[in-house]
């Protein structure tokens, strides 16, 4: 123990009272012997300080600060620099507003489309979830504050997420729900960590002795502090017990009283409370020492213009017929769509942030170099039919050579605490877009959502944008790609499904009952489709440009891949660049094939650059039920190389020596 001179001094109560906090977002201080407080706040995609009432749900106000993309935003980057740059502006935004503790990233796996939460999360997968939540805590910490990665583990539900039982086995525990946090662990080392609300096979992740010793401390090596989610303890003591360091948010005298009871009744031991306590001290003098000396000040126009990137780099190209896209200077364009004038661009709940300011897709476009002929909202943004406003969008769609209609999904949709009923955009929305594309064929869609939609209407467009929740600064960041001064470069994160009813874990999500049971195993988001052989819309780590890669020289072995990536176009632009591994012939089931490394290439028009990708420890792995611990079944793989999960350019086999384990099926 690092405080073992203070813990000392403190008796039974004081030492019980530091485990809970004092106020919704603050812990308790101890001024006497030198214990400050610290504060804690939201979130994953900018500060929520709430300097007047706090709540947990983002109801009351906050202090303005910069809201950047949403994870579901900037996972589509693929881009570990840019997440630790959002992640450096944030932490510097928490400290100079006298944050220690910034709370997130989020990085659950998106199971299902429908989870409410999902924007806050970055993929489906968990090797692009872990290596971007690593980057963002790597920027948040640079500063000395803390990040916390939430919510730990399986969440991946809104639907009585206070209460509900998520039911896995333990090869998809570990091998898709907790490898992401095995990686944020390993390799950025928070400080902190988030238990999820949820229990984890019959046990509440708070008190789950399994997850928080046996793999989070003992074989992750973790040495932070663990934070419940606000209302999140069920057993205080058995949290403490089981390694849950900090009660939040201010359970009040009750949560000490229960403490100290159960040290007294035997049921925890006081070292289990001073074993806590020292993390807890570890955590409140680091993070307070960083804050007290750092300014209070932040470059709010930097910030801004990093926002603009972020959105920039995480925009989606999904469909560009006869090469619509990019605008010529001066071309006539029709905007029309609600979005286009209140931007939709982040989510509800308690990831919510104040913005400083906030771009208009209207305004941005006045200094676009486009020739607008006029504006029309075109549809009532909570979906009710309203054919007047459909026909002035009409009319005005007749007069250009280009219709930006922006659709989306709605305030209401994305939320914490309430999943999405169904995957689709409003009827009115999909009506307005037929009417539209009736008038003029030129129509392109720009999506804000934060999570995928179904497109039975794609065909009534000629070119299709997503923007994802670009942040405060998207709107400006969707005009450049729409005018060709960003080449767009983002891929998808999250697979889209051709219908909801295609979805994997569609019989077993959200259901009746407590119990949640991830009957669909391994097989998630593009595990499950390519395995199944199910087609769908748009295939995880898609995403077009306005230049053309090629893909040559591969080398690879069980260490490393190299190849040699070119521009073939006119233009320069960024190739995200995907490994997946694959073993036809394996005797231990497994997905069709497996993201094990990626990177993004920024090239000029022609250049050619050899990249190589490491291969670590989690390419050839399975977790074994029999041995209880990771194994590697030995024989040829086949390492694949592509522009996307199902645009494979370039193979190659390898062996891989295994570690002869038995097989437990
Ligand atoms: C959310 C957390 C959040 C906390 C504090 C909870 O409801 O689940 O993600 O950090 O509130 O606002």
């Amino acid at each position: 123990m690092k405080h073992t001179d203070i813990i000392r001094k403190l008796n039974l109560e004081q030492k019980c009272a530091l485990l809970s906090g004092e106020t919704v977002f603050t812990t308790r201080a101890l001024p006497g012997k030198g214990i400050p407080s610290i504060t804690l706040s939201d979130g994953p995609n900018g500060v929520r300080k709430q300097a007047g009432a706090a709540d947990h749900l983002g109801l009351n106000p906050s202090v303005p600060a910069t809201c950047f993309p949403t994870s579901s935003a900037t996972a589509c980057s693929w881009d570990e620099a840019l997440g630790e740059a959002v992640g450096e502006a944030m932490g510097e935004e928490a400290a100079a507003q006298e944050v220690a503790v910034l709370l997130g990233p989020g990085l659950n796996i998106q199971r299902s489309p429908l989870c409410g939460r999902d924007f806050e999360y970055f993929s489906e997968d968990p090797i692009l979830a872990g290596k971007m939540a690593a980057a963002y805590v790597r920027g948040i910490q640079k500063k000395g504050i803390a990040a916390c990665p939430k919510h730990f583990a399986a969440n991946s539900q809104e639907l009585r997420r206070m209460a509900s039982d998520s039911v896995v086995d333990e090869r998809t525990l570990r091998e898709l729900y907790l490898t992401g946090f095995e990686i944020v662990v390993k390799e950025a080392r928070p400080k902190t960590i988030m238990t999820s609300y949820n229990l984890i096979n019959g046990t509440y992740a708070n008190e789950n002795a399994h997850l928080l010793q046996d793999i989070l401390r003992k074989d992750w090596g973790f040495d932070g502090a663990v934070v419940t989610d606000w209302g999140g303890s069920n057993d205080h003591a058995l949290g403490v017990k089981n390694g849950s360091t900090l009660e939040m948010p201010a359970p009040g005298g009750d949560a000490v009283r229960e403490l100290m009871q159960a040290v007294q009744s035997g049921k925890i031991t006081e070292a289990d409370v001073d074993a806590r306590l020292d993390e807890l001290l570890t955590l409140v003098f680091d993070t307070h020492a960083a804050v007290q000396s750092h300014s209070r000040t932040f470059d709010a126009d930097a910030h801004h213009a990093l926002a603009r990137r972020a959105a920039a780099e995480s925009i989606v190209l999904l469909k560009n017929e006869n090469d619509l896209l990019p605008l010529a200077e001066g071309a006539k364009v029709a905007v029309i769509g609600d979005f286009a004038q209140t931007p939709r661009y982040q989510g509800a709940g308690s990831s919510a942030v104040n913005s400083i300011k906030v771009d208009t897709f209207l305004d941005c476009l006045k200094e676009s170099g486009l020739a607008s002929v006029g504006f029309a909202p075109g549809f009532d943004r909570q979906g009710k039919p309203d054919a007047a406003k459909q026909a002035e969008a009409v009319a005005l769609a007749q007069k250009a050579e280009v219709v930006l209609l922006c659709l989306g999904l709605d305030e209401i949709k994305e939320s914490e605490g309430l999943d999405r009923g169904d995957m689709r955009l409003a009827d009115n929305q999909i009506e307005l877009l037929k009417a539209v594309q009736q008038a003029n064929p030129n129509t392109v869609v720009i999506v804000s959502a934060g999570a995928s939609l179904e497109t039975p209407w794609l065909a009534h467009c000629r070119a299709l944008v997503y923007g994802a929740l670009g942040g405060q600064a998207g709107a400006g960041a969707m005009v450049d790609v729409l005018t060709g001064k960003i080449n767009p470069s983002g891929k998808l994160a999250e697979t889209w499904a051709n219908a909801h009813a295609d979805t994997p874990a569609k019989d077993n999500f959200a259901g009746a009952g407590r119990t949640v049971q991830y009957r669909e195993g391994l097989y998630v988001g593009y595990r499950y489709y390519q395995t199944a052989g199910v087609p769908v819309a748009f295939p995880f780590g898609y995403g077009l440009s306005y230049t053309s890669f090629a893909y040559s020289e591969l080398k690879a072995d069980a260490r490393s891949v190299t190849l040699t990536v070119t521009n073939t176009g006119s233009r320069a632009g960024a190739e995200i660049v995907q490994v997946y591994a694959a073993k036809p012939d394996a005797r231990i089931f497994r997905p069709a094939q497996e993201l094990k490394a990626f990177t993004k290439v920024w090239l000029e028009a022609g250049e050619s650059k050899t990249v190589t990708l490491p291969l670590d420890d989690k390419a050839f792995r399975y977790w074994n039920t029999k041995t209880d611990s990771w194994e590697v079944e030995g024989g040829t793989y086949e390492l694949r190389v592509g522009a996307s999960s199902a645009d494979i350019r370039l193979t190659a086999a390898v062996e891989v020596n295994g570690t002869s384990a038995p097989n437990p099926y």
